[in-house]
């Protein structure tokens, strides 16, 4: 990330009539340069600023890229805006079930018609979906009004996209198939003012029989810690008191490091920073789980109590077949393990239903999990077979029907479960980190407790960003409301 002035004393030394640079990201800020003229001039012929707006699908890795590419467009000279009119819309995608990829499908239909009436409007296309060959086939085929396709790994280049795009009037399609490079230091247009995501790797080397990601995200690489230590205290000096770490394995972070280091040393290091109030990460693959990071939690007084540790299933069998490498019981071991040295933390989890093969005797051992472990909050998913992974050339014997029938015996369990373990803080005070004004009732606020549960109370927005105490006097179901002391 790099602040507005630093950016803007860059961009003056820059001339757009010397050699475009080769290294990154000089080169982008060149592009920023020249982007800029473009729009400038779009936006000199329509008598207006031109607008961009950018609509985003899937994970918080997803949220955090439309951040960088939302920056980006801030710095060319567009007006940001929440609406699919503008005249420049951006979808970054995700693949990792059918129903996100029909969803795109879906807006693009709309958003085709709008530029039926308005054909300067510009339509991107970037993230997880374009990364698989026969999106593009299908987008050349069926959405040939789409002007601007790229992928995951090449979103720090959007300046320069942007450029090409307005010199030209083919579609433009820059996809990647996987990157070693790690390019920092570009804009990036941040939604909230007091917290944050920070990348920390990117990729994915684990190869989970039904997941889509390694093939999308490429092979998992590190940030340097130095990098991601002097982010974070860049955003802490400018009022950020929370980060989320983001990595699609946290717990394997620094093993392609050429100093290795590991997550919970990361952490130690990411404790140490002043101003600094909160520390979440996501997300945690229970094989790669350290009783040093459980020490790390336990004594720090920054690491929030709550831990994502994705289940997916608890047959053993299903998940030797999920290639999730661990077994029912020592996921077990490890979340009571994890109970006993910090007992106020909250966990939350992913499960699939209905992987290949999975009977309904399989889901009662998910079931059992589920009560045993006591999950704050899980998220269910029926599986969706995803071309190109090993689990879908597996066989499936088992109909939707039945599939259906386990998927709402296990979330009937999951929401009784969530109900009974979050009522368990009632009557007690504790600090809260307010986020924004009630969506529903603008005399209240809405804020997290460090176990990421939800929090109402009475306040105005003077509290936003602030950690205040509150006393939670009553549960109702997935979140508190409270009063402020
Ligand atoms: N089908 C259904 N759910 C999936 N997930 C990943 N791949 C699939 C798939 N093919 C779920 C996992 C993961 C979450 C982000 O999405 O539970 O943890
Ligand atoms: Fe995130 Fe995976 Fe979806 Fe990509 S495919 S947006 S990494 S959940």
């Amino acid at each position: 990330m790099i602040r507005n002035d630093e950016l803007e004393q860059i961009l003056e030394e820059i001339d757009l009539k010397s050699d475009v640079p080769a290294d990154e990201p000089m080169r982008q800020y060149y592009f920023i340069k020249k982007a800029r003229e473009i729009i400038d001039l779009e936006s000199q012929k329509l008598g207006r600023r031109l607008t961009a707006d950018g609509e985003t699908f899937g994970c918080q890795m997803n949220a955090k890229d439309s951040e960088k590419l939302t920056g980006i467009l801030k710095a060319v000279g567009f007006e940001v805006i929440d609406s699919e009119d503008a005249d420049l819309v951006f979808y970054n995608t995700c693949t990792v079930r059918d129903n996100a990829n029909q969803r795109v499908y879906g807006r693009l239909g709309i958003v085709g018609g709008m530029k039926k009436k308005n054909p300067h409007k510009k339509i991107a296309l970037c993230g997880c979906m374009m990364q698989e060959p026969s999106v593009i086939e299908k987008i050349k085929k069926s959405y040939s009004f789409v002007d601007l396709i790229f992928g995951t790994h090449n979103i720090y280049k959007f300046a320069e996209l942007l450029s090409d795009m307005y010199s030209s009037d083919r579609m433009i399609i820059d996809i990647w198939e996987d990157t070693d490079k790690i390019v920092e230091d570009l804009p990036a247009k941040r939604k909230y003012s007091f917290k944050s995501g920070v990348n920390i790797m990117y990729g994915c080397n684990n190869y989970c029989s039904y997941c889509i990601v390694p093939y999308v995200r490429g092979r998992e690489r590190s940030r340097d810690p130095k990098d991601i230590i002097r982010e974070i205290e860049k955003l802490v000096s400018e009022g950020v008191i929370e980060v989320m770490l983001l990595g699609q394995n946290v717990n394997s972070y620094g093993r392609t490091l050429n100093e290795p280091m590991s997550f919970s040393q990361l952490l130690r290091e990411v404790e140490k920073i002043e101003g600094l109030e909160r520390i979440r990460f996501m997300t945690s693959h229970p094989k790669d789980l350290s009783d040093e990071l459980i020490d790390v939690m336990k004594n720090s007084k920054k690491i929030c109590r709550h831990l994502h540790l994705p289940l997916q299933a608890g047959s053993t069998r299903i998940l030797k077949a999920m290639n999730r490498c661990y077994t029912k019981e020592q996921y077990l071991e490890l979340a009571h393990k994890i109970r006993r040295e910090i007992p106020d933390i909250s966990l939350t989890t992913d499960i699939i239903v209905g992987f290949p093969g999975e009977t309904a005797a399989d889901v009662d051992e998910t079931i059992e999990v589920v009560k045993e472990v006591g999950y704050d909050n899980a998220f269910t998913f029926i599986y969706s077979k995803r071309t190109g992974t090993p689990a879908a050339g597996m066989p499936n014997p088992i109909s939707d029907a039945e599939i259906k029938e386990n998927f709402d015996r296990l979330l009937k369990v999951v929401q009784e479960t969530a109900r009974s373990r979050i009522g368990r803080l009632t009557g007690e005070v504790h600090s809260v980190l307010v986020e924004e004004i009630n969506e529903h009732d603008d005399a209240l606020v809405t804020g997290r407790l460090s176990n990421n549960t939800i929090v109402h109370f009475k306040g105005d927005s003077g509290l936003i960003g602030k950690i205040v105490n509150v006393k939670l006097t009553q549960a109702c179901g997935f979140y508190y409301m409270g009063e402020k002391i």
